[in-house]
């Protein structure tokens, strides 16, 4: 028996990355996937290994700032798959800059994407889920949404405003039995953090100093994903839940 069996979760920014880590996760844990993305072709191709292994998926092209394609998603989701029981607002950007040079542009394309982005899909899932009895939506922060860090002042603005969102939308959808919560992942190996012509070992070697002292695989990400997307969390609403490997714990001496 699968842990998501019998569900449906459309999971954005699904083609590559943590996102691509949680939608095989949960299809091998017997939920029917949609991969949602921008970038259509690595986001089918996700979509197609899993059903090559027996899974329930379809990709659906969701720019998360855009209204229409979140409504045309969950149309989708609910027509070919009998609606949507999770939602995992994951797709996100990162802008890199001293605050000076960081342009007003700047700061809307990254607080669209990671913000508004996870405000328009609880918002267009609602009426699904609440049809459904209820559900889980899991939005993604990060260690920048507990703490600041020099050049990336749009993308903790970004981090801490979902974890405010998430908390105000818990309380008012524990009602409908839908939950809500927050996965602050630590440095997590994927095409975000990548560093041209770094190895393994320079990339965990950056984090030595920490309790873990390495970065995170996607698939770590994507298991507390599966515990907030299943009904093992049934009780867990409105809270953060860090996935760090110890960095905002504190740095060791020495
Ligand atoms: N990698 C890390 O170290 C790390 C740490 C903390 C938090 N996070 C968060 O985890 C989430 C996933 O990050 P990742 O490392 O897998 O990143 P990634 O860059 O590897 O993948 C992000 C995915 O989101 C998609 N995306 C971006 N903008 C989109 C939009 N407007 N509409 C639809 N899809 C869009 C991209 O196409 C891509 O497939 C992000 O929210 C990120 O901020 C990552």
């Amino acid at each position: 028996m699968g842990r998501l069996d019998g569900k449906t979760a459309l999971v954005t920014g699904a083609a590559r990355g943590i996102g691509a880590g949680i939608a095989e996760r949960f299809a091998a844990e017997g939920a029917a996937v949609i991969t949602a993305d921008r970038r259509d072709e690595p986001g089918e191709a996700v979509a197609a290994s899993i059903r090559e292994r027996g899974g329930r998926a379809l990709y659906v092209h969701l720019d998360v700032t855009s209204g229409a394609d979140w409504s045309a998603g969950v149309e989708r989701a609910v027509a070919e798959l009998g609606g949507v029981d999770v939602l995992v607002n994951n797709a996100g950007i990162i802008r890199v800059k001293p605050f000076e040079q960081t342009t007003l542009e700047d700061l809307r394309r990254v607080l669209d994407t990671n913000l508004v982005g996870a405000f328009l899909g609880m918002q267009a899932v609602l009426g699904s889920m609440r049809a459904r009895g209820g559900g889980s939506i899991v939005n993604f922060s990060s260690v920048q949404g507990l703490e600041g860090r020099e050049g990336m002042s749009a993308y903790a603005a970004s981090k801490f405003g979902v974890r405010g969102l998430t908390r105000s939308v818990a309380i008012e959808l524990g009602v409908h039995g839908i939950r809500v919560n927050t996965i602050v992942p630590g440095p997590t190996r994927t095409r975000m953090t990548e560093r041209e012509g770094w190895t393994d070992a320079q990339y965990d070697a950056a984090y030595r100093g920490y309790p873990l002292g390495r970065m995170a695989r996607a698939g770590e990400i994507a298991s507390l994903a599966l515990f907030l997307a299943s009904d093992e969390s049934s009780f867990c609403t409105g809270a953060d839940f860090v996935a760090d490997g110890g960095v905002t714990a504190g740095k060791p001496r020495g």
